[in-house]
C-alpha cells in the first residue's frame, strides 16, 4: 500500500469494470477509502447488476482496504446524491470523485434514434453532472475537493458516435466551468482522456491509434486526486492518458480575426473570410480515409 491518497474519500462512478475499476483499486492501494459505484450494465447500458459494483468493493477488502459499494444509475440526480451522501454516511467526507460510467450506442448520425442519442448524453454528460453538483456542494462546504470527468479524444469528432462525442465535448465545457465557477472554493475540475484496453474500445471502430492498460490511467487519476496536483494548481485541464503517454490538450482560443469598417454583409465576408480569417484544418478530417478502410476492414484493439 501507498500513501498518496491517505486520508482521503473518493467516489468512483462505473468503478465495477475497465478503468473505473483499475481507478478505485489505485486509489484503494494508496489509501483513500472509495466508494465503488456501477449500474452493471452491458456495454450498450442494457441488463443492470449490482455484483459487478460489489465484487470491486470485495477486492478492495481483500487487498486491505476500505470500501462501500453503491449500484445506482449515475444518469439520474438520486444515483449522483446517493454516491455523496453515501460517502458521507459511511467516512464522513468526499475529497473527490471521478466520473468514469460510460456507454455507447455506435450509430450514423442519419439514422440515430432519439433512444439512442439520449441515453448515451445521459450516462457521460448528465451523469456527470449528477455526482459534480452533489459533490461541489459539500466541497464548497469543505473548502477542497477534486473533481474528475472522462471524456475521449473523441471529442473532437467522430464517424459513427455523435452522440458520445458530443457527450464527450460537453464534458470538457462542465469540466471548465466547475474549474472556473469552484475556484475561489479550493475545489479543482479536469478531465481525462483515456486509451485503454477494455471492453469499451474492444468494440469501438479503430479511430485509436494507441493502446494503453487502464492502470495506466488510474495512475495518472490518482495524482490528479492528490495534494501535489493541488499544490502544483492542476485544474481546468484536459490530459490524454496512452500507455506511456500523457498529454495535455491546448484551451480553446481564437485563432486570426478580421474586423468590418461599417459591419460586414454577405459579399464582404466571402471575399475576406478565405484570405484574412480561413479555416484551422481538422485533423480528424485528414484521417477519415484510414479510419474509414479500419472500420470496414474491422480493425479493432485488443480486447482483454
Ligand atoms: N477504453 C478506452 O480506450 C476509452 C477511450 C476514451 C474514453 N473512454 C471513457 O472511459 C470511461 C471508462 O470506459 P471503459 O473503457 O472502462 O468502459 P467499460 O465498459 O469497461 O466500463 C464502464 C462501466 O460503466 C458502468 N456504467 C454504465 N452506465 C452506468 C450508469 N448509468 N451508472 C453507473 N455505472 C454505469 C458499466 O456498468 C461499466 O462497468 C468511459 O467514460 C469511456 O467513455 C474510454
Amino acid at each position: 500500500m501507498g500513501n498518496f491518497l491517505t486520508g482521503k474519500v473518493v467516489a468512483v462512478t462505473g468503478a465495477g469494470r475497465g478503468i473505473g475499476r483499475a481507478v478505485a483499486l489505485a486509489a484503494a492501494a494508496e489509501g483513500a477509502r472509495v466508494v465503488v459505484n456501477d449500474y452493471g450494465v452491458s456495454v450498450d447500458g442494457a441488463s443492470p447488476t449490482s455484483e459487478v459494483a460489489e465484487s470491486v468493493v470485495k477486492e478492495i477488502e481483500a487487498a486491505g482496504g476500505e470500501a462501500v459499494a453503491v449500484a445506482d444509475d449515475i444518469s439520474t440526480m438520486a444515483g449522483g446524491q446517493r454516491l455523496v451522501d453515501t460517502a458521507l454516511a459511511s467516512y464522513g467526507r468526499i475529497d473527490g470523485v471521478v466520473c468514469v460510467a460510460g456507454i455507447l450506442r455506435e450509430r450514423m448520425l442519419f439514422n440515430m434514434s432519439e433512444e439512442e442519442w439520449d441515453s448515451v448524453v445521459a450516462t457521460h454528460l448528465k451523469g456527470t453532472f449528477t455526482v459534480f453538483r452533489a459533490a461541489s456542494a459539500v466541497m464548497r462546504g469543505q473548502r477542497s475537493g477534486t473533481l474528475i470527468g472522462f471524456t475521449s479524444g473523441n471529442h473532437q469528432g467522430s464517424v459513427a458516435q455523435a452522440n458520445y462525442s458530443a457527450a464527450k465535448g460537453g464534458i470538457i465545457s462542465l469540466v471548465r466551468s466547475a474549474a472556473l465557477g469552484l475556484h475561489k472554493y479550493g475545489v479543482t475540475a479536469n478531465a481525462v482522456a483515456p486509451v485503454a484496453r477494455t471492453r469499451m474500445s474492444a468494440g469501438v471502430p479503430m479511430e485509436l491509434t494507441e493502446i494503453g492498460e487502464p492502470e495506466d490511467v488510474a495512475a495518472f487519476v490518482v495524482y490528479l486526486l492528490s495534494d501535489r496536483a493541488r499544490e502544483a494548481k492542476v485544474t481546468g485541464q484536459v490530459y490524454t492518458v496512452a500507455g506511456p503517454r500523457i498529454a495535455v490538450w491546448a484551451q480553446p482560443r481564437e485563432l486570426r480575426s478580421a474586423h468590418a469598417c461599417g459591419g460586414w454583409t454577405p459579399e464582404t465576408i466571402a471575399e475576406f473570410l478565405p484570405g484574412a480569417v480561413g479555416v484551422d484544418p481538422m485533423p480528424m478530417l485528414a484521417r477519415l480515409e484510414e479510419m474509414e478502410r479500419a472500420a470496414r476492414e474491422g480493425d479493432r484493439p485488443n480486447a482483454r
